[in-house]
């Protein structure tokens, strides 16, 4: 990192110490306070709202202008020129591929699409109607007890197979999720098609049927995936690098993101935004769902408007508006009452000077929720979906972490406001 000089913290009678100040290639420039702790003092920062806990080269955010680049490139035309694969190429690697690269990249992928035959009994013994957020959680955790020849995390090799293996599989364990919570039969998945149309396949086909896909749709799944491969430092990626700072297998790390992802703070937000709708019914609802919103003693928020880094509007939105635009006139749903409410929730929200002053614009999340019930991806899917597109991005910021020099493990620091020592009373004294 570029030094920039140094900060000079003053506390108590006239103890300092200098921190160094690093610039970053774009964004803020970040103080280094490493050495701050030797002083016996800590900073303070629950939710991390002024701490970078990591330098990466992967993604770029501006939430007040409202810009996202992956590697450089903003998302607007990665979702415009690229597929979801070449994305995840980039993410991995750094550089979109070559057309060589890219048909390379993609066999090694397709060559990872099934899942160990025995991982099909696991299902059974969850419930029919178990969550596939539970489900997955347990499954792809439970990829490290198979696939023994890839969890050398200091081998380069090993670390490009499991990214490869995970990209491939988590798609067909979020599909089976779904086969098993409705009582259909898993569909093996199908080589000869693109990563999103095959996932559709496996979600909608049936063995007895031939299986004609829409391409309007596969493309607006894509891009759905694209928009969510990655997104620097939340949560569930936090959450992976922190599992892995300790020297954890990927699959297990991974496994922690999906749990992290579940939250419906944070990746169950879509499926927050449909139950949501559900709740609201009626277009002639709105106002009161609105003013309960804004209303601080009432703890109503509404489901995918606001972000803790987008004070704009989220440019995933931006795109994602468009794709439910297409796929509801392809579909004919204009005139669906789910989707004319949400339509009008937004133009009542994007009205609404509370929403305007505190900068709540509609997330990714709105519209993906909407894209994917048009899809027919049923509403406890969504964040299984928003799983398979951000494996890449936790895995390709795994594998930054893992080849760091200065990565150590994870281990934040308290303020403890808890009792000062005291001695145990016996039993027989206490009451
Ligand atoms: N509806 C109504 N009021 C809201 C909302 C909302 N959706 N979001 C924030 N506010 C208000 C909040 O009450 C607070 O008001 P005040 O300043 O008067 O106390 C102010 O806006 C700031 O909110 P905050 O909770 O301090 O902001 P945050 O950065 O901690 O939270 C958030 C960000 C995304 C958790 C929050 O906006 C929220 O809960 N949104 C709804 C859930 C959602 O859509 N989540 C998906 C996020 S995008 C997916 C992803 O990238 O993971």
């Amino acid at each position: 990192m570029q030094s920039k000089g140094n900060a000079t913290l003053t506390w108590g009678d006239g103890q300092s110490i200098d921190l160094p100040i690093y610039g970053a290639t774009i964004g803020p420039d970040v103080i280094d306070i490493r050495n701050l702790g030797k002083t016996g003092m800590f900073t303070y920062d629950p939710g991390f709202l002024a701490t970078a806990s990591c330098q990466s080269r992967i993604t770029f955010i501006d939430g007040d202008v409202g810009l996202l680049y992956y590697r450089g490139y903003p998302i607007e035309q990665l979702a415009e020129h690229c597929d979801f694969l070449e994305v995840c190429y980039l993410l991995l690697n750094g550089e979109l591929p070559t057309p060589t690269q890219r048909a390379e990249f993609q066999t090694n992928v397709t060559h990872h699409t099934m899942v160990h035959d025995q991982m099909l009994s696991f299902f059974k013994g969850f419930r029919r109607d178990a969550h596939p957020m539970a489900v997955m959680v347990g499954v792809v955790g439970a990829l490290s007890a198979f696939y023994h020849d890839s969890l050398d995390i200091t081998d380069p090799a090993h670390r490009a197979i499991s990214a490869n293996r995970l990209i491939a599989k988590v798609p067909t364990i979020a599909a089976m999720c779904y086969r098993y919570n409705t009582g259909l039969p898993f569909m093996y998945p199908r080589n000869d098609m693109s990563y999103a149309e095959n996932f559709l396949y496996m979600m909608f086909a049936t063995p007895c049927e031939t299986y004609v896909s829409n391409p309007v749709l596969v493309r607006a799944f894509d891009r759905i995936l694209t928009l969510h491969a990655d997104h620097e430092q939340n949560a569930s990626t936090s959450t992976v690098r922190l599992a892995g700072s300790s020297g954890a297998n990927p699959f297990a790390c991974i496994a922690a993101g999906i749990a992290a992802l579940w939250g419906p703070a944070h990746g169950g937000a879509n499926e927050a935004v449909l139950k949501m709708l559900a709740e609201i019914g009626d277009v002639s609802n709105v106002p009161k769902f609105i003013a309960r919103a804004k209303d601080k003693n009432d703890s109503f928020r509404l489901m995918g408007f606001g972000h803790r880094v987008y004070k704009n509007m989220d440019p995933r939105a931006e795109v994602m508006r468009r794709t439910c635009h297409e796929v509801l006139t392809e579909l004919g749903l204009h005139d669906d009452p789910l989707f004319k409410l949400a339509i009008e929730l937004e133009r009542i929200a994007l009205e609404d000077p509370y929403f305007i002053e505190k900068k709540l614009y509609p997330n990714v999340d709105f519209y993906s929720g909407i894209v994917l019930r048009a899809l027919g991806i049923p509403t406890s899917m969504f964040t299984a979906v928003f799983a398979m597109g951000r494996t890449v991005g936790w895995i390709s910021q795994w594998t930054e972490m893992i080849s760091d020099p200065e990565y150590k493990i994870g281990r934040p620091r308290q303020s403890y406001q808890g009792a000062v020592k005291r001695d145990v009373v016996p039993m027989a004294k206490r009451g």
